[in-house]
Parts: C-alpha cells; structure tokens; sequence
C-alpha cells in the first residue's frame, strides 16, 4: 500500500483502473465459469440418468430371468463411454449381480453400498444410483460411477480461454488508461508541478493552466487566486523589507555623519580650550612681562641718558671714558630687551596706518636677502589684489623679520624661504583662535623648508624667553614680539608644523581698505645745534625728568620744569615769556597728557606739544590720551633722538 501511496498520480490512476476493471472481468469469468460448471454437472448428471435408465432397461429381462451374464453383456455396453469408470448392478436385496470395470479403474477403487434413487459428487467421481422397476416392483439398482475428467479438461480450456481474454482485457485497459487517465491526471500533475515550482522558486508569478470546468479546474481556479494573493502580499512584504532596509540604511549614515559631527565638534571644543587656555596663559604672562619692562624702560631712560651725557663730558682719554661706554652698552642691550618685552606685553605705541602688506614686503626684499644668506632661495608670492590692513608698518617690518631670522636658523643647511600674502574670508573660528570673529581678513605667511618643531615645541614658542638655542645665540624672545605685535594689530598667529617637514606661520590681520599713508621718512638725526626756545616738561618720574632736563638745557633750551599736569599749568600761568614746546609723559597722575595739552592750549596757543612715554597700549591712542599723528617720542631715548625729535617739533634746525 505504501509503495503505491508513493507512485506518480497518473500511475497510480492506471494501476487503480486496471485493477478494477481487470478484478470486475475476474468475477464476470468466476461468475461464467461457475455457471457453466454448475450446468455441465447437471447435464453429466443428466447423461448419467439416461444411461443408467438405459442399462436397467436392458438389463430388467437379466434380472427377471437372473441371467447374469446378460446383465454383464448389458453392462459391458458401457465400454463406449469412456468416462464411466464402473458400474453396479444391485438386487434389491442388495447383492452385486452384475458389474463393469472400466479400463481406466483404480485397483483400490470399492463397490460403493447399494442405496436409493440419487446422485452425489464424490471426491473425483460422481455417483448415481437407479431403481429398475418391473411392473411397478423394484428388480434391481444400477450404480453408475463416472470420472469428471471431461469436466476438469473443460474447465481448464474455459479457464485458459478466461485467463487469456483477461490478460487481453487488462492490457487493453491499462493501454486505454494510461492514455486517457491523462485527461483526469493533467491538471491535477501541472497544478502539484505549480505548486513544486513555486515553493522550490519562490516565484509566485506562475500559474497553472486552467483546463475545463470540473472540480480540478475550480481548484487550479482557486489556487491561481491564491497565488494572485500571496504575490500582491508579497510584493508589499518586499517592498516593506526594502523601505525598511532603505531606511535602516539611510538612519545609519545620518548616525554615522552624526558621530562623526560630534567627534569633530568635541576636537573643536578641545582646540578651543586649549587655545583659550594658551591665550590666556600668554596674556598673563604677558602682562606680567609688559608691567615689568615699562618700569624697568624709565630706569633705563635715565641709564641710557646719564651714560649718554656721561660720555659727552668726559675726556676722550680718560680711563673713565670705557666705563661709561659699557654703562651705555649695556643699557643698548637692556633697552633692546625691554622693547621687545613691551612688545610682547602689547604695550607699545603703534603707529597705525593703512598699509599694503605687498609693498611692505617688496620694500624688505634688499634687506632680507643679506640677513638669509645665500643657501636659502627667497620665495615671494603675492597677491596681486591684496586688501589693506591697518597695522605700524614697522612692527610688521620687525616680525617679518623675526619670522625669517628664525627661519633661518632652522634651515643651516639651505631650503627656500616663502613670504606668501593672501585674502581671507572667516566664516567661522576655522582653526584660528575664538578670537578672531567672522570677517575679512589678510594673511601673511612666512613658511620654510627647515627641521621644524614638534608639539611641545609648537605649544611654547610663544612664551617669552623660550628658545632652543644655545646659550648666547637667542634670546626667546623673537616669537613673543611677533605675537604682541601680531595681538595689539587686532590679528591671530598660527603654526603649521611638524619635525622635518618646515614650519608656516600663518598671521590674519583684519582688512581695512583706505588710502595708503605714506611711512613717515626716518627722522635724521639732526645735528645737535644750540637752542633758545623754553620747553614746558612734565614727568612725573623724577629721574626721567632731570635727564630730559639734563638733555634740554645742555642743548641750550630754557626748561620750566613740573611733576605733573596742575603744576605745568601753574607754571604757565606764572611764566611771562613764551612756551615754545611742551614736552610732556602722557600717563600722570591728575591728568594725562592729552588733557594737559587741551587745558593749555587755550592760553598758549602757539605752544607745540611733544609725548613722551615707553607706555601705550591701545587703550592711551584710542582713550585719547594723545592724539594719533601728533608727536611723540618712545622711551628710552638717548640725549640725541631727544633733542632731534624736540628740534624737529619746534621746526627744524636752526641750522638749516
Ligand atoms: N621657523 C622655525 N623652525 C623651527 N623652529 C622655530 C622656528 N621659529 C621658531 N622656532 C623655535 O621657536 C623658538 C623660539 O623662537 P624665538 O624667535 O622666540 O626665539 P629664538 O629665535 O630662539 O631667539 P631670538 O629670536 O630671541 O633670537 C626657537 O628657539 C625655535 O626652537
Ligand atoms: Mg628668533
């Protein structure tokens, strides 16, 4: 059963129609068979009578007479039927009388007892029994004993011919089947082939082929819907799984860009603190450096100045004379320290003009190339449409040359030095420090080839006194000017460097377009000339007072000389004749310079006024202190720079 649970349905449509038909021909022939079986024993039973009535007939006479030997000659008539196996003839007492013993009898084969009318089948015989009446009185009983071999042979012709028109049936059926079973089974085998490819393919877009209106094809109907289901669901089920993924995908790179925007603004933050935190560190110092350098500057301006005067009295040939010049050379060297120290601390007085960056630079060109050397190519590479700056186009001198002296330096063995001008648009603190807002801006780099500098390095150059030199050869205090200049002009420093790959110093300064002002000529020192004029000095430092007192009268002035602003105006007052200049220090107790010069101004019109001070941070020009463009005169200042600037004011030598 199992096996054929497992046969292809059309096989087993053919195997179940051959079957049955050929078990239906079975039972028809069984049927016939029996028919014909039963009938052919009714007619053997028939013939047997008749025979059995013809030989008691026949043999009534022998029996009347009791001649047995007729009776035998009666019997032996049966030598013709062939199938009669013996034969009895009983008297009705039921003695044997005569008997006949066909050529085929068995020799086992017994007599059977006498008894009356009847037939049975027995074993492979069929016995028959006949009461012989004479005159209506029983005479004898004839038995007839007949083999069924006729029967048998009978039954087995019918059987081959059975056996033969069923084997012909059943072939005739299965042909015929297996040509029509396609006609059910069709359907059915491309409906389960559908079904096959759309479970092993996952392709709902298959159909089967609807054929006819029977049951099949209202299930194949059926199954088509359902496929026309599953495939509208699952093409949203895909369409739902691609979105799905679209969107993992899409959340994933706006988580990714997200991160990586955080990442960036922690690294921004972090740059910032430490800017701030560098930038703070450098204005303390800073101040702390300013504070100092502008009291060590009037100390040094009465230094310079006695060593200067010193030097004027004594004898050319006096021991004395080598003392007071190391005095003065060593007031030069603190001098020069102290400015750069001001520098740093932001507290000097800029000039500041318009100035284009570019023709600074060309203008330095014929002095740079001799402090570089040789080895090192000078790169210029300027913009031609550079915007202006405001900035003293001195200091910019001083830190381009700072830059490219320490550029130097890091190039002993040659390289090329680049001095690169730029517009810059800042939209943002980009890099630079969280002080320079957004805005126009001019850049100014000055890059080299040399070794460069590492982080550590990188994060100090700044600081005043920090230098990698050997004793004797830097000071550590270059950067720091750079930085103070590049700070009180309003702009930003950065470095771009790394060990072995050069260093770029990178300076914004704000745009600030306007006409060019022309640098002013160095003023030449004018040959010291006896004066006349009177001067009006106010200095609240005492010793800076006398020296200028010193300087003034040596050079022939008449000096009224006061502590601070009240006095000089009580001076004034007192003073009958007339005040040619007044030389004054601008930051004073009561009352700064500019305020002094306002309040005299009225009563002595004509008076000029020239500043003094080694002290000014922005808040002195643009808090008004002075006047920018007025005169004014940086300390120190040796005798000659005082009494040229003071000759200059009061106009020109007399010389002249
Ligand atoms: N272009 C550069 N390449 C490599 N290192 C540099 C460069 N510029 C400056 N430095 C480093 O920065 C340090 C500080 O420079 P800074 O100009 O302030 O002082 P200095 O050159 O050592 O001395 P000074 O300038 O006072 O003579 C230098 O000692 C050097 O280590
Ligand atoms: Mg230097």
């Amino acid at each position: 059963m199992l096996t054929l649970r497992g046969l292809p349905f059309r096989h087993k449509l053919t195997l179940i129609l051959t079957l049955t038909s050929g078990l239906g021909l079975l039972v028809a022939c069984a049927a016939f068979m029996t028919y014909d079986v039963l009938s052919f024993r009714a007619r053997m039973v028939d013939d047997l009578q008749a025979l059995a009535e013809i030989i008691g007939d026949n043999s009534t006479a022998a029996l009347a007479f009791n001649d047995p030997r007729a009776a035998d000659v009666v019997l032996s008539a049966l030598r013709a039927k062939p199938n009669i196996v013996d034969a009895y003839l009983y008297t009705p007492s039921g003695r044997i009388f005569a008997r006949y013993q066909g050529p085929d009898a068995a020799a086992g084969l017994m007599p059977p007892p006498p008894e009356g009318a009847g037939h049975r089948f027995e074993g492979a015989h069929l016995l028959l029994f006949r009461t012989t009446f004479l005159k209506g009185d029983p005479v004898g009983t004839v038995c007839l004993r007949s083999d069924l071999r006729e029967m048998s042979a009978r039954l087995g012709r019918f059987g081959a011919a059975v056996a033969l028109v069923l084997l012909a049936s059943i072939l005739f059926v299965l042909g015929l089947s297996s040509r029509l079973q396609s006609v059910v089974s069709r359907p059915i085998v491309d409906l389960a082939e559908t079904a096959r490819t759309v479970s092993v393919q996952r392709d709902y877009s298959v159909r089967a082929v609807e054929r006819g209106t029977d049951e099949v094809a209202a299930l194949t109907r059926a199954f088509n819907e359902m496929l026309d289901q599953i495939q509208a669901r699952d093409n949203a089920l895909r369409r739902a799984h691609d979105e799905l993924e679209e969107r993992v995908e899409q959340r994933t790179r706006q988580l990714r860009a997200e991160i990586a925007e955080r990442r960036q603004a922690e690294e921004a933050l972090r740059q910032s603190e430490e800017q701030l935190r560098q930038s703070q560190k450098m204005e303390a110092i800073g101040r702390l450096a300013g504070g100092i350098a502008h009291d060590f500057n009037n100390l040094l301006t009465a230094i310079t100045g006695y060593g200067e005067l010193l030097l004027q009295l004594i004898e050319p040939k006096s021991p004395m004379r080598r003392y007071a010049e190391e005095i003065r050379r060593a007031s030069d060297r603190a001098t020069a320290l102290t400015r750069q120290l001001l520098a740093f601390g932001r507290k000097q007085l800029l000039e500041l003009k318009i100035v284009d960056l570019n023709a600074l630079v060309a203008g330095m060109d014929a002095m740079l190339r001799p402090v570089i050397g040789e080895d090192i190519r000078l790169v210029c590479s300027l913009e031609p449409s550079l915007g202006r700056v405001k900035a003293d186009p001195g200091q910019i001198e001083q830190v381009i040359l700072n830059l490219a002296v320490n550029a130097r330096d890091a190039m002993p063995r040659g390289g090329s030095l680049t001095i690169r001008t730029a517009n810059a648009e800042l939209k943002g603190a980009e890099g630079w420090s969280e002080a320079a807002p957004a805005g126009s801006y001019v850049m100014l780099e000055v890059g080299d080839t040399g070794f460069g500098m590492d982080a550590e390095t990188r994060s100090r150059v700044f600081e005043p006194f920090f230098t990698t030199k050997p004793k004797g050869k830097g000071t550590g205090l270059g950067l720091s000017m750079v930085y103070g200049i590049v700070k009180q002009s309003g702009g930003q420093i950065l470095i771009d460097s790394a060990p072995g790959r050069g260093a770029t110093f990178k300076i914004l300064l704000p745009r600030s377009d306007g006409p060019v002002e022309a640098q002013a000529p160095r003023a030449p020192g004018a040959p010291a000339a006896a004066a006349h004029e009177t001067v009006l000095l106010v200095e609240d430092e005492a010793v800076v007072r006398a020296l200028a007192q010193d300087i003034l009268v040596m050079n022939g002035y008449t000096v009224l000389a006061a502590a601070h602003g009240p006095e000089a105006l009580a001076i004034s007052e007192r003073h009958k004749g007339p005040i040619h200049l007044m030389l004054t220090d601008v930051v004073m107790p009561y009352m700064n310079g500019r305020e002094l010069y306002e309040r005299l101004a009225p009563s002595r019109p004509q008076t000029k006024v020239l500043y003094m001070s080694g002290y000014a941070d922005s808040g002195i020009v643009h808090g008004g202190a002075i006047v920018p463009g007025t005169a004014f005169i940086p300390k120190p200042f040796t005798p000659e720079a005082l009494a040229a600037k003071v000759r200059e004011v009061l106009g020109g030598a007399r010389n002249n």
